[in-house]
Parts: structure tokens; C-alpha cells; sequence
């Protein structure tokens, strides 16, 4: 069974200690690609993102170009490196399009470096200010699982679009919009027997609480075993569930995403929406693919899942998931790889009430990504 293991301390009446990680939520999401001019306008006209800043050489930038693109709180950076031998473009020979730095949105990014380096961090840079005439931004980096790192960004002084030396875009010409407005939460996949170290870094170093965990009686099909430990911070906006691969008759998914990555890494951002009808329609049409779940598991679902807000025949229609828990309900799908390497993707989720990740969905949804999986080979 899952269980909710653990619930922050405010939710279950506990005293308070007091929480040495104030977060405010994710801040961005940077992505290193092969092409950023390119991967924008995918999730431009795909995703339906803004484009709101970009740096690059002509705002006085040698090595690099990043676009940063927006919808509702959800704010991305693709980056890309402007020439060989440099951290961007090692990142990228190595794993491929991904996500470096899930950044952190603080009041004091000092006092955040400071709290976690003191109980073990790695720090990958110390704290730095960068200034323009839109005011100023301080900001720290600490490494959490694989090359990937966690910057906090502390912007109460700038008024600008997003950093020092980023050029404002006033105007989006190819922005679809899709009704996508935050980050619900971003998963990260490690090794054989890695999960439970960082499921105690997220606690003891970020001060994060165990919200769920999923073993592989929950989540393992006949191949694809995995387990999963949830990792809440105290006010629960930020939420990374770890990924472990678990012993299974073939090739586990999370096994196929270390070995195409080059180790661990994040493996799907959850992006949040309050019309998912709308919104997954609205992808689709713009060109984004889904993972399928077959038309049978849409014979019970009526009976497992209740009275709901939707029609059966929209979920059928727009394939899906729907999982129930003793809060509500919660309606879900997940896009195909974003890149040809099978590493990392997008869920689309709306909660009506259920706080948990639809575990009711886990078999259905990995019979669909062992079939992919076997598509490509790699099962
Ligand atoms: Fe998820």
C-alpha cells in the first residue's frame, strides 16, 4: 500500500520547529539543449509558453543564449552553449537535452546556501549578486542528484522580467496558450539504492518531509518495477518525488532513462492546470504527444473513480487517467519523451481535492510505457 507516511508538521498539529528553508516556490527550470532557438519555439507553439527574456551574445553573453518562456507561474530556461568545450556544452555531450537547475524561489538566498551547505550541501557556487538597472538578484547553487543542482534566487530587490542582463520580449507572436499554471512537481530518477540517500539529503540538508512513498508491490507490472519516495518542503509547494529503479523480469523504465542519460537526473516536470479537458485538447491539437493507455481501461473506471466533474466521454476521448483518494480526485496524463532520447517528459495534472500522484494509475500507465519501451528496444 501507499501510505502517507509522513504529513508536514502544520498538517498534522505537530509543533513547529522553525523551517530553516523558506521556500516560496520553484523559481525556474533550466533546461541545457542542443538548439535553444529551436527548443523554444517547440514549447512555444507546442506548450503554448511565452517568450518574456533571452541572453545571449548581443546582450554581451560569449558562451551561451538562453530563453526563458512563461505560462501562468511555470517559467522555463532553455539554454544552449554558443560554442564547444564549455560547462553547457559537456553537460549536453553527456546527457542529452535536460534539466540542469531546478531553482528556488527564497527571501534570503544567503541565509539558504548558509542553512544548507552547514548540514552538508555541496556547493556548486557560492553566493553572487548580479545588478541592473531593474535592481538587483542575489543567488547561490548547491548540487542535489546527478549534475543536477538547486539555485536559490532571491529577487526582492529587482523589478525586472527575470534576471540581470536578460533583454524583456514584449510581444509572442507564436504563443499558443493552454491554461498551464504551475509546477505541481518535478521528479528525479537515481540509482539502485540511491533513493533513500536522497530522500534523507531533501530531509536533513533541505529540511523537506517524507509526504508518500510507492514500493514496488504498488508500482511494479511484470517489468517495469520501480519505487518512490515523495519529498515535501513545509508548505508544500515544493514536491520532488525520487525515483528508484527495483527489480523487475526485464529492463525497469527508470533503468532505461539512467542508461540514455548518463546517470541520474530529472525525469518529468508535473505542470498544473484547472481545466484539463481544455488544456490537453488545446495540446493536442498544437502537436503534443501522449503516452495511451489502452480503451479498456475506461471499462471500470466509472465504479473505481466516482462522481467527477468531467465527462466520461472527454476522458475517453482525450485518454486520461483519473485516480481517486480519501481527499478527491485527480485527473492526469503524460506526454511522450520531449526528446529523442527517452529521458525527460511532461505530466499534465488537475487536482480536485486528491493530494496524492495516482497511484490507482501506476499499472495501466507503465504497461503503456513498457510498450513504448519494447518499441524502442529497450526492454
Ligand atoms: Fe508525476
Amino acid at each position: 500500500m501507499a501510505t502517507i507516511a509522513e504529513r508536514p508538521a502544520q498538517q498534522a498539529g505537530l509543533p513547529q520547529a522553525k523551517d530553516f528553508l523558506p521556500l516560496n516556490g520553484t523559481d525556474y527550470v533550466e533546461f541545457y539543449v542542443g538548439n535553444a532557438k529551436q527548443a523554444a519555439y517547440y514549447y512555444r507553439a507546442a506548450f503554448g509558453m511565452r517568450l518574456v527574456a533571452y541572453a545571449g551574445p548581443e546582450t554581451g553573453l560569449r558562451d551561451r543564449a538562453s530563453y526563458v518562456v512563461q505560462q501562468g507561474k511555470i517559467r522555463l530556461v532553455l539554454t544552449t552553449p554558443l560554442r564547444p568545450g564549455n560547462a553547457v556544452a559537456d553537460h549536453i555531450a553527456r546527457h542529452g537535452d535536460g534539466v540542469k537547475d531546478i531553482a528556488l524561489w527564497v527571501d534570503d538566498a544567503v541565509s539558504a546556501w548558509r542553512e544548507t551547505t552547514k548540514r552538508g550541501a555541496r556547493s556548486v557556487r557560492e553566493p553572487w549578486v548580479l545588478k541592473d538597472d531593474d535592481g538587483e538578484v542575489r543567488m547561490a547553487s548547491i548540487a542535489t542528484y546527478g549534475d543536477t543542482i538547486h539555485t536559490f534566487v532571491e529577487r526582492k530587490d529587482y523589478r525586472g522580467v527575470f534576471l540581470p542582463g536578460f533583454q524583456a520580449i514584449a510581444d509572442d507572436p507564436v504563443s499558443r496558450p493552454v491554461g498551464l499554471l504551475h509546477i505541481d512537481h518535478i521528479v528525479g530518477n537515481v540509482g539502485w539504492n540511491e533513493m533513500n540517500n536522497f530522500v534523507d539529503f531533501y530531509r536533513n540538508v533541505m529540511g523537506f518531509d517524507m509526504f508518500q512513498s510507492f514500493d514496488d508491490k504498488d508500482i511494479s507490472t511484470e517489468y517495469s518495477a520501480l519505487m518512490s519516495k515523495v519529498m515535501s518542503n513545509g508548505n508544500g509547494r515544493v514536491k520532488f518525488p525520487i525515483n528508484e529503479p527495483a527489480e523487475g523480469r526485464k529492463k525497469s523504465q527508470i533503468e532505461e532513462y539512467l542508461e540514455f542519460y548518463g546517470g541520474p537526473g530529472a525525469q518529468h516536470l508535473a505542470l498544473a492546470t484547472d481545466d484539463i479537458v481544455h488544456t490537453v485538447s488545446k495540446l493536442r491539437e498544437q502537436g503534443v504527444e501522449f503516452l495511451r493507455v489502452p480503451d479498456s481501461y475506461y471499462d471500470d473506471l466509472k465504479q473505481r473513480i466516482g462522481k467527477i466533474d468531467e465527462s466520461m466521454d472527454d476522458l475517453k476521448r482525450l485518454n486520461l487517467l483519473a485516480d481517486r483518494d480519501d481527499e478527491g480526485y485527480l485527473l492526469q496524463i503524460f506526454t511522450r519523451p520531449l526528446e529523442d532520447r527517452p529521458t525527460v517528459f511532461i505530466e499534465i495534472i488537475e487536482r480536485k481535492g486528491a493530494r496524492s500522484f495516482g497511484k490507482g494509475n501506476f499499472k495501466a500507465l507503465f504497461e503503456a510505457i513498457e510498450r513504448e519501451q519494447a518499441s524502442r528496444g529497450n526492454l
